[in-house]
């Protein structure tokens, strides 16, 4: 069993959720993959601020991120702390410290995913990300492994789970907006500022990620131009079921040709179709391809257990690559060079 040293930075919802989640799966990873995470040390931002879990004993408590990504002791970073610009630069340390990083950071990745991507490959580490888009649907890591050999034709996806929870129960119990909102928020789904959610930033970034990995091609905000569900009432929603829709933010991007069409707005979704079955705070990805067809792959877009167990699955292929000495692959993608145009256009 090979022992690897793992550092963290941040402890919050996910980070908490990794602790555990390595609590309960610590005996399973060392019999079936041969390594044993020993978390080395926690960055946090407040050393006495309340905590969720219970650290295990001989780790250490840190506020000083550097003293964890500089230390040659850890191999392994795992970034769960959220904020972008603190990350970046934490993450950047880290690689060129030679060290493998696993983050759930979707604005991160979604904005300096291939500037991180292409560090990680010249330093010879891995940089894995699977939590960032949708929670706990392994998604990347299908479309990397799944369609390696296929040709993906179109994504479509309902990837923001506090908007579709809003849409949700405006269409089904008459909440208002307002509510609904405060309801995801409670249930600790909303981004910190729960204004990314509902303008469609939060999906167009996690449509910009999944692009990438489907089609070869990065997309910009600007060019998924988001709108969002700010100006959709309870009513329409309504009034749309009773008709036999279902108003969902969808996150689309299509490829035709050397054009890649994208767009992320409210539409109203067939009730004969599977992506208007998809409820609350559930996501739903519908992958066109050319040799399997159409797939839709459901899950928990968020939470604590599901995004950590992504976390988790991440820290064991790195953990693994480690061990056996292969590194730098990052996940591997095709590039292509296409013409990004908006649906509307
Ligand atoms: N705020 C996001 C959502 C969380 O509601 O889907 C996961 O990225």
């Amino acid at each position: 069993v090979t022992t690897i040293k793992v550092g963290m930075l941040g402890l919050g919802t996910v980070g908490s959720g990794v602790v555990e989640r390595l609590r309960e799966a610590a005996t399973k990873i060392e019999q079936m993959q041969g390594v044993r995470f020993q978390l080395a040390a926690v960055a946090v931002h407040h050393l006495n601020a309340p905590r969720r879990v219970v650290l295990p004993v001989g780790t250490r408590l840190t506020n000083s991120i550097d003293a964890v990504v500089t230390d040659p002791e850890i191999q392994l970073v795992v970034e769960v702390m959220g904020t972008v610009a603190t990350a970046k630069a934490a993450i950047i340390t880290a690689l060129q410290h030679g060290k493998s990083v696993v983050t759930a950071n979707k604005d991160l990745i979604a904005t300096a995913g291939d500037q991180l991507v292409a560090l990680a490959q010249q330093r010879c580490c891995d940089l894995f990300y699977e939590a960032s888009v949708a929670g706990g649907i392994p998604i990347l890591r299908t479309l990397t492994d799944s369609y390696a050999t296929d040709t993906v034709q179109s994504v479509t996806g309902i990837i923001n789970g506090t908007a579709n929870y809003i849409l949700s129960a405006m269409t089904q119990t008459g909440q208002s907006y307002a509510e609904a909102l405060a309801t995801a928020q409670r249930l600790g789904y909303a981004e910190a500022d729960p204004s990314h959610d509902v303008q469609g930033i939060d999906a167009a970034y996690k449509l910009i990620i999944l692009s990438r990995f489907a089609f070869g091609q990065g997309l910009t905000v600007k060019q998924v131009q988001p709108v969002g569900i700010t100006s959709v009432t309870a009513a329409q929603c309504r009034q749309a079921a009773v008709n036999g829709w279902q108003i969902k933010l969808l996150a689309q991007a299509r490829q035709h040709g050397q054009r890649l069409y994208c767009r992320v707005a409210p539409v109203a979704v067939g009730q004969d179709q599977a992506l208007s079955q998809v409820g609350g705070v559930q996501n739903g990805i519908m992958i066109a391809s050319q040799a399997i067809g159409d797939s839709l792959y459901t899950g928990p877009g968020a939470g604590s257990s599901a995004t950590a167990n992504s976390v988790l699955n991440d820290m064991v292929v790195a953990g693994q690559r480690i061990r056996t000495g292969i590194r730098g692959a990052a996940f591997n993608r095709n590039h292509h060079q296409l013409t990004v145009t908006h649906f509307n256009q």
